[in-house]
C-alpha cells in the first residue's frame, strides 16, 4: 500500500553504526528472547500477529455502542492503562472520524482541583465512563472511578449508570474484576502476559482509541508491518541494518560515553503525550539497579527558548532523540504582516528549518542527535512507532542489563503509599 517505514538517521554521532556492530551478538540474543515466547511480559512482541480478532470484534461493536451513547468518553486510568491512549488521541487526531465522543482522562492523577473541574465539564453532557486497571488496585484510577460512578448514578439511575461503564482489567483477579462480575458491566481484558506500558495495542488502548473514531485496525496494521520487518529479516535483521537494534546499539554506546539523560524533542505539540509515553517506556523498562538513562521530554520550537540555552552550552550529559513527522499535514501559508523574510512561506517549512538549523546547531556543538522519521500522523504509523520503541527499549534493556518489563520501584511506591493511608 505503498505505506513508509519509520526510519533512523545516526548522522553526526561520534561512532558509525558499523561500530555498533560490537553489540550484535548481545542483540540477537535479546531478538531470541523476545521471540521466543518463553520469556514472561513479552506477549506484546506477537500481539500484532496474534490479536485475537473476536476481542478485537467486541472492541469495534462497543466503540459503535459507545458513539451511540454518548458525546464524552471519561478514560480512567493512570501510567501504562492511560498513556498510550492519550498519546493516539491527541497525536491522530486530524485522522480521527466525525461524530465519535470527545475523550477525557480522569484518575491520572489525585488532584480535587482537576476532578472538580472535570465534574463541571460533565455536567450537561451524554457520558459513558471507560476505567482501566491491570491490578484493579491503584489508587488514582480507584478513587476517579468511584467519584465519576457516583456522579453516573445520580444522572442516570442505577441501572443505566450500568450499562455506561466499560471496564478493562485482569482477567480473573482484582477486586474491579469482582465488582465487574458483580454488576455485569461490558468488560475486556488485560492480557496476563503483557505489562502496562506495553498494552497500548491490547484491549486498553484499542478500545478507547476506537472509541475515539482512530482506526485502529490500521493501527494493528502498521504494529504487524514493523513487526513483519523484523521477522522476515528486511531490515537484515543485524546490524548496522536494523533500525531497532541500531537505535538500542546507539543509546547504549551513547550512555557508556556519559551521556545519561535522553531528551526526546517533537517539532508538533501534538506528540507531547507520545513523548510522556515513551518517557514512561524508557523509564520504567531501564530505570532499576542503579542504571539507565532518564528519559525526559521537550516541545520544540516553544522550549527552544528555554531548554534551548541548557541544549546548547550546559552540561554535556545529553542527548538528543528527534521524533521528526515528516508530512505534518495541511499547511499554513505565513502572510505579509509577519516580515519580509517569513512572508510566502509555509509554517511547515519554516518548522523544517528550525529543525535543520537546531540540528545543525547542536551538532556543531558536540552534542550527539538520533533523529527518528515518523511519516506522517495516521493510526498506520502510530501502531508501527509503538511496536518499533517497544522492541528498542526491549533490547535496549537487555543490553543494559536489566529486566525491562518489572517496575518494583512503581510497586514499592504504591505499597509506601497505602501504609500511610491505613496509619492515618
Ligand atoms: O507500566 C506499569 O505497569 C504502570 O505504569 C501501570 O500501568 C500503572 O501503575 C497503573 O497500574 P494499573 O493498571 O494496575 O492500575
Amino acid at each position: 500500500m505503498g505505506n513508509k517505514n519509520i526510519g533512523l538517521n545516526l548522522d553526526g554521532l561520534d561512532f558509525s553504526r558499523e561500530c555498533l556492530e560490537i553489540y550484535t551478538q548481545e542483540l540477537q540474543r535479546g531478538q531470541q528472547r523476545l521471540e521466543s515466547g518463553q520469556e514472561e511480559f513479552t506477549g506484546w512482541y506477537r500481539l500484532p500477529f496474534d490479536y485475537d480478532r473476536t476481542e478485537l470484534q467486541r472492541i469495534l461493536e462497543a466503540a459503535e455502542e459507545i458513539r451511540k451513547k454518548c458525546t464524552v468518553f471519561v478514560v480512567i486510568g493512570i501510567g501504562g492503562s492511560y498513556l498510550g491512549t492519550r498519546a493516539a488521541v491527541e497525536w491522530l487526531e486530524p485522522a480521527a472520524k466525525a461524530g465519535f465522543p470527545k475523550i477525557c482522562f480522569a484518575g491520572q492523577n489525585i488532584s480535587s482541583r482537576y476532578h472538580r473541574s472535570l465534574l463541571k465539564e460533565l455536567r450537561d453532557k451524554d457520558i459513558c465512563l471507560c476505567v482501566i486497571s491491570k491490578s484493579g488496585t491503584t489508587a488514582e484510577p480507584s478513587i476517579a472511578f468511584g467519584i465519576l460512578k457516583e456522579f453516573l448514578i445520580e444522572k442516570y439511575g442505577r441501572e443505566e449508570a450500568g450499562n455506561r461503564i466499560y471496564v478493562i482489567t485482569d482477567r480473573e483477579k482484582g477486586v474491579l474484576r469482582e465488582e465487574t462480575n458483580r454488576e455485569g458491566y461490558k468488560s475486556f481484558v488485560v492480557p496476563d502476559d503483557i505489562g502496562g506500558r506495553y498494552s497500548v495495542l491490547s484491549a486498553v488502548g484499542l478500545l478507547p482509541i476506537a472509541a475515539a473514531g482512530i482506526d485502529v485496525k490500521r493501527m494493528l496494521e502498521g504494529a504487524a508491518a514493523e513487526a513483519g520487518r523484523v521477522s522476515s529479516g528486511e531490515n537484515g535483521s543485524e546490524l548496522p541494518k536494523d533500525p531497532g537494534m541500531c537505535y538500542a546499539a546507539a543509546r547504549n554506546e551513547l550512555y557508556k560515553r556519559g551521556k545519561i539523560i535522553e531528551v526526546f524533542e517533537a517539532y508538533e505539540p501534538s506528540l507531547a503525550s507520545f513523548i510522556e509515553w515513551l518517557k514512561q517506556l524508557f523509564g520504567e523498562s531501564e530505570g532499576k539497579c542503579g542504571k539507565g538513562i532518564f528519559p525526559a521530554g521537550l516541545q520544540f520550537s516553544t522550549d527552544l527558548h528555554s531548554m534551548g540555552q541548557f541544549l546548547q552550552e550546559g552540561n554535556p550529559v545529553v542527548f538528543e532523540t528527534i521524533l521528526n513527522v515528516e508530512d505534518p499535514g495541511e499547511d499554513l501559508i505565513i502572510p505579509e504582516g509577519a516580515g519580509a523574510a517569513l512572508a510566502g512561506k509555509g509554517m511547515s517549512e519554516v518548522n523544517r528549518a528550525a529543525l535543520q538549523g537546531v540540528t545543525a546547531a547542536h551538532r556543531k556543538a558536540g552534542i550527539s542527535v538520533i533523529r527518528i522519521d515518523l511519516p506522517k500522523a495516521d493510526p498506520f504509523v502510530f501502531g508501527s512507532a509503538v511496536w518499533f520503541f517497544e522492541r528498542a527499549c526491549a533490547l535496549s534493556a537487555y543490553l543494559l542489563g536489566v529486566t525491562p518489563f518489572d517496575q518494583p520501584g512503581v510497586e514499592q511506591y504504591k505499597a509506601e503509599m497505602r501504609s500511610v493511608l491505613e496509619k492515618e
